[in-house]
This record gives structure tokens, sequence and C-alpha cells, in this order.
């Protein structure tokens, strides 16, 4: 009856420029921690939520970990047994770095792995990503997916959950700087136009096409001209103070490419190795603090590994 489960989940940058809702990548840091343990009261509740400064409900329906860990306990036809949810948040939520997300997946998998391993990762994808609809309404797995599989993940349709993990070329990092500015992800989604114009769809599908070419071949040039965002980034760039002065230092120090990760405010960069992408992140980063805005940054490599049992 005391066994518990303690897992961890990671960041995500989704969108990755080039595929709005349908792109995105893991993180090593940071990222959610989440306990699921058999408990003698019947039922699924959630116990405990730290980190959160006392923003995230406890009510199972309004929770995206509680309501993802459910959907998955119905499914399994477990819903009335005794089980309990910690949830520990020590990544920022509102970040554009997939904080939900991260929940939703480390709360499935714990649960998972609770009753035994009865799904595959893959097969739990649908449950999590019914959690992270609570957080902002729409169904994608573009944060989910890597945070709960790990890697760069394609979704080719997100109804179907067709998913398919990119290679990575060796070297390849994350620069990510989070300045404490609040954007919803409802309204960065409120303010995209609904049609896009034709030559931008050309020029989107080619830059896409081409940075799945380049992580193939593993061909930085290729996926530096590619990583070229045409329809979302000008139309949200607006809801980020310094976006451009940002994604100018970033290029400067030599990044790859540059751009909003997820629905923001956060922005990432790509770069080869680990040195350079640590002098990008920090003239990123001194863009804001020189402004007066906080701001955080991580460097990271692609995590291959998604949820994991600590
Ligand atoms: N693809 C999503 C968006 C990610 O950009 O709105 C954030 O949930």
């Amino acid at each position: 009856m005391d066994q518990s489960i303690k897992v961890f989940a990671p960041a995500s940058v989704a969108n990755v420029a080039v595929g709005y809702d349908i792109l995105g990548f893991a993180l090593e840091k940071p990222g959610d921690e989440i306990v699921a343990r058999f408990s003698e009261k019947a039922g699924f509740r959630i116990s405990l939520i730290t980190g959160d400064k006392g923003k995230l409900p406890y009510e199972v329906p309004k929770n995206t970990a509680g309501f993802a860990a459910y959907s998955l306990l119905k499914h399994l036809g477990e819903s009335e047994r005794g089980i309990e949810l910690e949830i520990h948040k020590k990544m920022p939520f509102g970040s554009g770095l997939g904080s939900s997300a991260a929940s939703a997946a480390a709360a499935v998998f714990a649960i998972n792995v609770l009753l035994g391993s009865p799904l595959s990762k893959k097969e739990l994808l649908h449950f999590a990503v019914l959690g992270e609809q609570v957080a902002d309404g729409a169904y994608h797995a573009d944060n989910v997916a890597p945070s709960l599989l790990g890697g760069m993940v394609l979704i080719r349709n997100n109804k179907d959950l067709d998913v398919h993990t990119l290679p990575v070329p060796d070297k390849l990092y994350a620069s990510v700087v989070y300045p404490h500015i609040k954007i919803l992800t409802k309204d960065a989604r409120g303010v995209l136009k609904p049609d896009v114009p034709l030559d931008k769809v050309i020029q989107q599908t080619g830059n896409m096409a081409g940075f799945i070419i380049s992580l193939f071949r593993s061909d930085f040039d290729l996926l530096s001209r590619s990583l070229n965002d045409v329809l979302i980034e000008p139309q949200r760039a607006t809801l980020i103070p310094h976006f451009y002065q940002v994604k100018k230092a970033a290029l400067d120090n030599g990044a790859i490419g540059c751009s909003i990760s997820g629905a923001g405010p956060s922005i990432f960069a790509l770069s080869k190795g680990k040195e350079s992408a640590t002098e990008i992140v920090n003239a990123m980063a001194k863009v804001f603090s020189d402004q007066g805005i906080q701001v955080e940054k991580f460097v990271s490599p692609i995590n291959q590994s998604g949820a994991i049992r600590l």
C-alpha cells in the first residue's frame, strides 16, 4: 500500500519556428515532478501541490495533471481505486515552456508506472493531451509529446496523434530565455488570424521541409536557412517586448535560428555546442536585464528521454 512512484517530465519548446502546433522538442531542465501512490481512501484525488504559489486547483477536472491522470484511470477501469497524486511544480507556468504539458505528461507516466506499466508511452499520449487541453482549450500535442516521449517530435496530425520522433544532429543545443512577462496561451492563440496568405504558406512549407531534411542530414546551414517562421512569429512578436532585439542578439552571437518558444514569452535559439549556446543565452538575457526585466535562462541539449522515473 505504501508504494509510491516519483517521476519527472521536462519542459519543452513547441512550434520550433516552422511547425505551429506540430513540432516540439524537450529540454533537460526545468521540469515538473509528480508522485503517485495507492491510498486507503477509495477514488482518485490530488493530495498535495507545491511550487505553484497556491495558483493551481485541487479539483481534478480543472487540473491538467489531475484530469490527465483521471482520464487514464477511467480508460483502464481503475477510476474507483484509491490513488493519490502529488504535484510538485518546479518550473514557471505561463512561460511558453510547456509547464502544464510537463505536469500532464508526468501525471500519466506516474499512474502508468504505479499500475505496472500497462500502456506504452505513445499510448499514454492521448490522456496527457486531454490534460493539457484543460489549460488552453485546444487539443495539440506539440508540448506534451516531447515532454512525455523526449526528443524532437513532429505531430503530422494532432487529431490522430500521428507522432514521429525526428533525428537530432550531435551537438545541437537550445538556449532559452524566459522574461518575467505574463502571456496567456489563450490570448497568444487569440491574436492569430485564421487565414494566412498563400505566399506565406508556400514559404513556411518550404522551411518546414528544409528543417526536416536538415535534421536527417545534420546540415546546420540548411537548418539555419529553414528556421524562419513567416506565419506566427510576426503576429505574436508584439506581445513580447524587445523580441527582435533578443533575436538579433542571438543571431549576432552565432545562433542557427531564434524564435518564440511555444506561445511565449520565452524565446529559444538553436546552436552548435554548449559553449556557443551559453554565449548566446547570456546575450539574449542581457537584452531583458538591461531593460530591467527579470529573466531566467536555460541551456540544454535536446532531451531524448522525456518523462522518467526518479
Ligand atoms: N502550439 C502552441 C501555441 C503551443 O503556439 O499556441 C502552446 O501551447
